[in-house]
């Protein structure tokens, strides 16, 4: 009999998660019922919220019960059809959870076409990172063009997505990143004017050489002391996108909140959160345009594929937070 080897977790963690945080358990391959379909799994989704959903606290998605199925978009084919929507064989993406083989409502699977990109990019710059860059940027960023945009995260999904949309938006374009290999990528493939390596050099000082004028959009992917940073430097009626902020998800005490948020005050400037579902009626759009400049070699779509199967799933989640990824982390399950 197929086995059904699944990611539980085991026990919520307190900083870093860690082995005693998941269970590894053999389960039957489900059957679909009535308007279902199993998906056999083929690349698993690493995502830095993961983390937040294993804190059982009020957020914007339920925690993650201990015993459930970890969480995870994914991508696979269609294993067994009970809904005339979908076929045996057909490429899928969805909810899918960490996990070989999921059963899920023919209503949340989402079919992904692999003639225009590979599967791991359906869980990068044609997934939710891709959403959350187009969005977040475009919408909530309200970018102008020309404008002065720094983006955090830089080498990450988001953020390398991040930049690129602005620099096609006419935008100087600043990226922080650690480590001299991805801020030259960002620099030499990805088309970004300046890059920051945080780890090596002081993020204030370099934004005041490169950002003379200010900062228009600032994209924040990491919060803390690189937030405080880009805050001193906002422009008049600046707009600071809040996206994420890994620096502090793994944090055992209360994180302090950023020393220069009177910035906002001074230049009229606004900070405002987002969620990417926020826009789930706009997907279309935003895939559309994704898929397009993807196409047209405008977006250049970069996968990190960690390999060893469903059993490797806790170790490459901690390679987000040790910043060993650059662009999207996927873990190929089968
Ligand atoms: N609001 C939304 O709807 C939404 C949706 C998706 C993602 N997000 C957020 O967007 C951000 C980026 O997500 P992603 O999926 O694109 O992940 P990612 O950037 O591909 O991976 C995480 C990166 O964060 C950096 N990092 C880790 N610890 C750090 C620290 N202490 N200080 C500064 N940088 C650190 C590392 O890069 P370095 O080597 O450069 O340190 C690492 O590669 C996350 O904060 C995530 O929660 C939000």
């Amino acid at each position: 009999m197929t086995r059904n080897r699944q990611v539980r977790l085991a026990a919520r963690p307190v900083g870093l998660p860690d082995a005693s945080t998941w269970n590894y358990v053999d389960a039957d391959v489900p059957e679909p019922a009535d308007g279902q379909v199993t998906v056999k799994v083929a690349y698993v989704s690493l995502d830095p919220a993961m983390r937040g959903w294993l804190n059982d606290v009020r957020s914007y998605v339920p925690p993650v019960q201990i015993d459930a199925v970890m969480r995870a978009h994914a991508v696979g084919h269609v294993s067994a059809s009970n809904s005339p929507d979908f076929a045996v064989g057909d490429a899928v993406s969805g909810n899918f959870g960490a996990t070989e083989y999921a059963v899920a409502d023919a209503k949340d699977v989402v079919r992904v076409d692999e003639s225009i990109a590979p599967l791991p990019t359906w869980l990068g710059a044609l997934g939710f990172p891709g959403f959350t860059a187009y969005f977040g940027l475009l919408d909530v960023g309200k970018l102008k063009d020309g404008d002065t945009v720094v983006v955090s995260g830089a080498a990450g999904a988001v953020g390398s997505l991040v930049g690129q949309i602005a620099k096609q938006h006419g935008c100087t374009v600043i990226g922080i990143a650690g480590g001299a290999e991805k801020c030259a990528w960002l620099t030499d493939e990805l088309g970004f004017d300046v890059a920051i390596d945080y780890k090596s050099e002081s993020v204030a000082k370099a934004l005041r050489q490169h950002a003379p004028k200010g900062i228009d959009v600032y994209f924040d992917n990491v919060g803390g002391e690189i937030l405080d940073a880009a805050l001193a430097r906002l422009r008049l009626g600046a707009r600071v996108v809040l996206c994420g902020a890994i620096s502090g998800y793994n944090a055992t005490e209360p994180t302090p909140g950023p020393q220069n948020y009177l910035s906002l005050l001074i230049n009229r400037a606004s900070m405002a959160g987002f969620i990417v579902f926020d826009f789930a009626g706009r997907y279309g759009e935003a895939a559309a345009k994704l898929g397009e400049w993807v196409a047209d070699g405008k977006l250049v779509a970069r996968e990190q594929v960690a390999t060893g199967g469903i059993d490797k799933f806790g170790d490459t989640l901690l390679m987000l937070f040790e910043g060993k990824n650059t662009g999207k982390l996927v873990l190929q399950v089968s």
